[in-house]
């Protein structure tokens, strides 16, 4: 019998504190010895990958990806049908490096989903249903703060299902939690030890400042954007500038110190929202923060990119919260991938096709009915939306495809560059992610035991940089945000427990390969399941 599976000879090995050149043995699955060199018995039947020169990296972990999710309410509560399920989505993910994702099972108000445990069972039915080339774990979205619920279910989700994070929301009027209701969700959380994540963007300025029917009746309320019918999906930003998620960020710190809760704010995209996380964690605070790929490569500019302003086809770059005003902010998020502030780098890939009636193309613009025929906005949907005379960027679907461009994308902007090391590389796109959410050492390493999960990158000099077209991409989608950009560097392989799922452009994996991850309690997060008297924390009392 074969003493190894499969051995990679002489790559650069990175972990997320090292370099060194060696060799790597893998039998069933597991990573079994790092060695200077095989003898040639030891290799007989074994399949061989020469990575001299390479970059051989653990398998990324996107730890944000968005699949199945339900039109009812879609990722955010605004509706819309989520394109890829766990076959597209994860074969995309796979095409691109990751070789792990977790997924959203999502709550809704309705009373059949009071049941958090029904949430993922249906959910996992969806998984279940088409299978995944990539390994898988679940989130749990919560919006609601049944007390019996959180009481008996919580427990059950961490021990039965792994499930140890949850995500919760200070907007979307579907989704967002009082301060009072987020207390009581952090609270249960906190109790079991799982992880809480946060989006924070106030969603009362967000209104405020799009809708004109909130306020009394009083006055005509000219000076909202919608009564100004800046409706076009450029507008979208407007209505969440920097302050929104400023807000956010530093009222959710203060309610999770109240409690000594840690908490990771998802998806931060401005320099506000960075800061106020960086000081949070001078304090001494379990504060952690996510960024992704959309906050260093699109800007406000981006949501005009096409024809004009008001074009219906900049809805392809809405996404919550929207890029950055312009690249002033992208440096200051630099900084912060750089200094810590960041821990991890995932997609929020939120896949909605465009030209769908239930996609991106949804509103009303000043100028839509001149511009019939020119862009996908003509038809019978548009006129009944002209008809409703509704807001256009308030019924936009929110959020970008991006599972499969992540890495690429951080390895162009961040490694080619020279403002990361591949160690950092590592650390935001694998390692990180495996400890916050329980995966660590299973995922996330390249050490005996661990599973042989590998991205294997050739460096720029051996790869020809190229322009990226959605056709090259694997996605349920018909757009990238990316079209047109140039690549410096794609995975030559993706390896998933000692299989070759994606080599040389071509998708070698099967749908069923990935498996369903139970997850434990974090590793990297302090705090979690011991109360310390923190003076800081003003009710630590509370645990005991
Ligand atoms: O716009 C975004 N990010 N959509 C995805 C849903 C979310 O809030 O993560
Ligand atoms: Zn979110
Ligand atoms: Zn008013
Ligand atoms: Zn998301």
């Amino acid at each position: 019998m074969a003493k190894f599976d499969l051995i990679i000879t002489n790559g650069k090995v990175v972990s997320a504190s090292d370099i060194s050149t060696c060799c790597i043995g893998v039998k069933d699955g597991k990573i079994r010895t790092l060695v200077d060199s095989f003898d040639p018995e030891e290799m007989e039947g074994a399949r061989v990958i020469d990575a001299q020169g390479a970059y051989v990296m653990p398998g990324g972990i996107d730890a944000h990806v968005h699949l199945c999710q339900d039109l009812k309410t879609g990722p955010h509560g605004l509706g819309g049908e989520c394109s890829d399920n766990f076959e597209t989505g994860s074969k995309s993910a796979a095409a691109g490096g990751t070789t792990t994702i977790i997924t959203f099972a999502t709550q809704t108000r309705a009373e059949e989903d009071r049941s958090l445990l029904h949430v993922v069972k249906a959910y996992n039915a969806r998984a279940e249903a088409t299978g995944s080339y990539v390994d898988y774990g679940f989130h749990i979205i919560i919006v609601r703060n049944d007390a019996d619920v959180l009481e008996e279910e919580m427990s059950v989700l961490m021990k039965d299902w792994g499930i140890s994070s949850c995500k919760l929301f200070l907007t979307y009027e579907t989704q967002r939690l009082t301060d009072s209701q987020l207390l009581d969700v952090m609270f249960a959380a906190k109790k079991n030890s799982m992880t809480t994540m946060i989006h924070a963007e106030n969603g009362d300025m967000i209104q405020w400042l799009t809708v004109k029917q909130l306020c009394n009746n009083a006055h005509e309320c000219s000076e909202k954007l919608e009564s100004k019918g800046m409706v076009a999906p450029y507008y979208h930003a407007l209505s969440r500038p920097p302050l929104v998620e400023g807000e956010a960020t530093n009222r959710a710190i203060a309610l999770a110190q109240l409690i000594q809760n840690p908490i990771l704010f998802v998806h931060v995209g401005s320099a506000l929202g960075a800061a106020n996380v960086r000081r949070a964690q001078t304090m001494g605070l379990p504060v952690y923060a996510e960024t992704c790929p959309q906050y260093f490569h699109l800007t406000w500019e981006d949501l005009k990119r096409f024809h004009s302003p008001t074009c219906f086809e900049n809805s392809k770059m809405i996404c919550s919260p929207p890029p950055p005003p312009d690249t002033s902010d992208q440096e200051e998020l630099f900084v912060g991938l750089e200094n810590g502030t960041f821990t991890i780098y995932s997609s929020d890939h939120c896949p909605f096709r465009y030209d769908h009636p239930n996609g991106k193309p949804s509103g009303v613009l000043e100028d839509a009915a001149s511009m019939e025929g020119e862009h996908h906005c003509t038809g019978k949907e548009l006129q009944s939306l002209l008809e409703r005379k509704q807001g256009a960027f308030r019924l936009i679907p929110n959020g970008i495809p991006g599972v499969e461009t992540r890495l690429p994308l951080l390895y162009t902007g961040a490694l080619s560059t020279g403002r990361i090391t591949p160690q950092k590389f590592v650390e935001l796109t694998s390692t990180n992610p495996a400890k916050l959410y329980g995966l660590y050492p299973k995922k996330g390493a390249i050490m005996p035991g661990s599973d042989a999960d590998f991205v294997i990158w050739h460096p720029e000099e051996a790869f020809q940089s190229f322009k990226l077209t959605n056709d090259m991409l694997h996605h349920n989608v018909d757009y990238t945000p990316y079209e047109g950009m140039e690549f410096s560097n794609w995975p030559r392989y993706t390896i998933l427990r000692g299989q070759v799922i994606w080599e040389d452009g071509k998708i070698q994996g099967k749908v069923g390969d990935g498996e369903y991850l139970k997850r434990g309690p974090s590793q990297l997060v302090r705090g979690v399941s011991k109360a310390t008297k923190d003076p800081r924390c003003v009710a630590g009392w509370l645990y005991e």
